[in-house]
C-alpha cells in the first residue's frame, strides 16, 4: 500500500507555508509590543500532567489524547495543548522567583489532539497561545483579550465577535456545581454514560457534552453567572470595564463554559461571523486559571491566558477574502550566454546574496529563452545577462522587468547597482 498522510494531519508546502510564516511573524510582533516572551516546551510530556492539569473529566483527556509507552515503560503523551506545559515549565524552572512579575509567556507550535478531523478540526494543529502567571489584577484579563483581539485585527480580521463569561471563584463554583447536580440528578439515566459519569465528578462538564446538547434541561441548566459572588461579580464587571475602555465590543454568555477543567473567573472565546466559515466558528479560547499552578505543585499563582490555531485563522481569512501582504519574488535572476560567462556565474552570484541580495540562476542548462521564462516565473525584478563578449569587457547587461529598462553595469559595480535599486 501506498504510504500516505496521517489522518487529520497536513503539509505545508510551498506557496502556502508563505502565509503561516507571514502570520506567526505577525503574532511574534504583537507579543513584543504586549511584552510577552517566548517559551518552547517537549512536544511530549508525561501523561499525568494533562490528567491533572486540563482534567480527567474533560474530553480532551478522556477521548482524544495520543498517549504511548516509551521504551522506559514511561507514560507519555503528545501534547493536546499549551497551558498545563507552560506551567509546568513556570514551576519546573522556578519563574515565579523571578524579578519580573508576572511571568508573560507565549508559544507557537504544534497540538495534537485524536479528534474526528474536519474542516478547521485537525488532529495535529498549530496553537499559538499566550500565558500571564502571577497577577489577580483583571487588567490582565483585558489585556490578553485586548492581545488576541489586535492579533486578528492586525492580520486583517474583521468579522470577529467577542463572547465573555465568568466561571467565578471556588465560592460560587462550588455553589453551581451543586445546583447543576440537582437540576440533572433526577433525569441523569437520560444523558449519555459520559455524562452520567460527569454528574458526580464534574458536573459543569455535561454543559459541553456533544451528544446530549439538545436534551430540554440543558437549555435550562443553571448558568453560574447566577451563581457568582460578591467578589467574582466585582471582578468580571471590572474585565468588562477595561474592554470598554479599550473600545473592545463583547457579549456576554451565560452559556460559554470552555472544554478544559482548570478555568475559573473569566472565560472567552473568540469566533468568526464570516459568511461561509463553516460549522466551526470558534476562532480561540481561554481563561483565566487560578489553581493550576498550584495543582502542578506550584506556590499559589494566578494565570491567564488564551490560545488559537493557525489553521483556523487561515481559514477565516480566507472566508473574509483577505489577502496578506506577502513579498514574492527574487530581486535578481541571472542569466548566462556561454561557458565562461556560466562559469562567472557562480562567484557572481554568492557574492550578490552575501549583500543581502535575493538571488538566483540555471542549473539545468537551459537555453537563453528558458532561463528568461524561469526568471518571469521566480518573479525577478531585475535579471541580469552575462555573455562571454560581455564577459570580456568585464560589464554585465541589466534588465528591469517591471519597465523593460536595460543597461549595462559594470562588474565590479553590479552588486552596489542593485543595492541601491532594491
Ligand atoms: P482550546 O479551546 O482547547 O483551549 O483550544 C484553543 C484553540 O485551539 C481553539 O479555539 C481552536 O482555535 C484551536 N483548536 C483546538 N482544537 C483544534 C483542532 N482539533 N484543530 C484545529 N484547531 C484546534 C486551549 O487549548 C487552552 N490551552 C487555551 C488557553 C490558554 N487557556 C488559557 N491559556
Amino acid at each position: 500500500m501506498k504510504i500516505q498522510i496521517p489522518r487529520g494531519t497536513q503539509d505545508i508546502l510551498p506557496g502556502t507555508v508563505e502565509r503561516w510564516q507571514y502570520v506567526e511573524k505577525k503574532a511574534r510582533d504583537i507579543c513584543s509590543r504586549f511584552n510577552y516572551q517566548e517559551i518552547r516546551t517537549p512536544i511530549f510530556e508525561s501523561t499525568e500532567l494533562f490528567q491533572r492539569g486540563v482534567g480527567e473529566t474533560t474530553d480532551v483527556v478522556q477521548k482524544e489524547m495520543y498517549t504511548f509507552k516509551d521504551r522506559g515503560d514511561r507514560s507519555l503523551t503528545l501534547r493536546p495543548e499549551g497551558t498545563a506545559a507552560a506551567v509546568r515549565s513556570f514551576v519546573e524552572n522556578k519563574l515565579f522567583g523571578q524579578p519580573q512579575q508576572p511571568t508573560k509567556l507565549y508559544y507557537i507550535g504544534p497540538m495534537f489532539r485524536y479528534e474526528r478531523p474536519q474542516s478547521g478540526r485537525m488532529r495535529q494543529f498549530v496553537q499559538f497561545g499566550i500565558e500571564a502567571l502571577g497577577s489577580h489584577d483583571p487588567a490582565i484579563d483585558a489585556e490578553v483579550i485586548a492581545l488576541a483581539m489586535s492579533f486578528y485585527k492586525e492580520v486583517g480580521l474583521k468579522r470577529l465577535k467577542l463572547v465573555i463569561n465568568s466561571l467565578g471563584d471556588t465560592e460560587s463554583r462550588t455553589a453551581h456545581r451543586q445546583a447543576l447536580m440537582n437540576h440533572f440528578s433526577s433525569r441523569v439515566n437520560e444523558f449519555c454514560s459520559d455524562c452520567q459519569s460527569r454528574l458526580e465528578k464534574n458536573p459543569l462538564r455535561i454543559l459541553d457534552c456533544k451528544k446530549d446538547r439538545n436534551h430540554e434541561l440543558m437549555a435550562s441548566a443553571p448558568a453560574i453567572i447566577d451563581y457568582l459572588n460578591e467578589e467574582s461579580k466585582q471582578y468580571f464587571k471590572k474585565v468588562q470595564a477595561y474592554l470598554q475602555a479599550m473600545d473592545i465590543d463583547f457579549v456576554v454568555d451565560p452559556n460559554l463554559v470552555r472544554g478544559l477543567d482548570y478555568y475559573n473567573h473569566t472565560a472567552f472565546e473568540i469566533m468568526s461571523d464570516a459568511d461561509g466559515f463553516g460549522a466551526i466558528t470558534t476562532l480561540s479560547g481561554g481563561g483565566r486559571y487560578n489553581g493550576l499552578v498550584q495543582e502542578l505543585d506550584g506556590p499559589e499563582t494566578p494565570g491567564i491566558g488564551f490560545a488559537l490555531s493557525i489553521e483556523r485563522l487561515l481559514m477565516a481569512l480566507d472566508a473574509e477574502n483577505v489577502e496578506l501582504p506577502i513579498e514574492q519574488g527574487l530581486d535578481c535572476y541571472l542569466v548566462s550566454l556561454g561557458d565562461g560567462a556560466k562559469d562567472r556565474l557562480t562567484p557572481l552570484l554568492y557574492q550578490l546574496r552575501a549583500n543581502g541580495i535575493k538571488a538566483d540562476k540555471d542549473y539545468l542548462n537551459k537555453k537563453l529563452k528558458a532561463q528568461f521564462k524561469t526568471a518571469d516565473r521566480l518573479q525577478a525584478k531585475y535579471v541580469a545577462v552575462l555573455g562571454d563578449e560581455e564577459l570580456e569587457k568585464g560589464i554585465i547587461s541589466v534588465k528591469e522587468m517591471a519597465t523593460g529598462e536595460q543597461q549595462e553595469v559594470s562588474l565590479t559595480e553590479i552588486v552596489d547597482f542593485l543595492k541601491r535599486k532594491i
